[in-house]
């Protein structure tokens, strides 16, 4: 499915104060694991340098949303201490807060295990938050010491739309996101 989908290639860090370009280029792949290899690659290059969450978060669900096809739905939930809190995504407007163990959010921040859902009709307590929504994937962010960031949630107008394929690409990519908003200097 994934062969020659144009997503935008970025060339990072931008210098502040430079002029910020980049130039549509196509994900040539002949597989789903090689085309998830090459964004992953654009995400690291697109989060290079910066370690902002909310100008991380907001990048990286722009980038997936244009290169994934039959999607309706790509953001984040935030864990706040206490619960899920919306933050960056892109689709239609959606529920403001999750409790941890409602819906497939809240199940995957609770579990901290990816939760891939064929048929959102099935799942128990799904919060449909746009109706179009048929399969959905969510991958839970933990952050180095353990501590739960919050989630990556992508929806699709199709069943059965993800695939282990996609699971282990949607966990390669959060992994980029989550090394994004590391302090580096102090790490090493
Ligand atoms: N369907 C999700 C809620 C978030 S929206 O899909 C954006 C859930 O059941 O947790």
């Amino acid at each position: 499915m994934p062969a020659g989908f144009a997503v935008a290639r970025y060339n990072a860090p931008f210098p502040q104060g430079e002029t910020i370009m980049f130039v549509a280029a196509r994900i040539e792949a002949g597989s789903k694991s090689a085309f998830y290899d090459e964004l992953v690659q654009q995400a690291r290059g697109l989060l290079h340098g910066e370690r902002d969450r909310i100008a991380n978060a907001a990048n990286f669900a722009a980038l997936v949303w244009h290169a994934l096809p039959d999607i309706n739905w790509c953001g984040f939930y935030f864990f706040d201490g206490r619960e899920l809190v919306v933050g960056p995504f892109q689709g239609k407007p959606a529920c403001v807060r999750i409790a941890l163990g409602r819906g497939v959010c809240g199940t995957a921040a609770q579990t901290r295990a990816t939760q891939l859902v064929e048929d959102v009709d099935a799942f128990p307590g799904h919060i449909a938050c746009d109706g179009d929504s048929r399969s959905e994937i969510v991958v839970p962010l933990v952050d180095e010491r353990g501590a739960l960031i919050g989630v990556w949630d992508v929806d699709s107008p199709k069943r059965a739309r993800f695939d282990e394929d996609d699971r282990r690409g949607m966990q390669a990519l959060c992994a980029v996101f989550v090394d994004s908003l590391r302090d580096h200097a102090q790490a090493a």
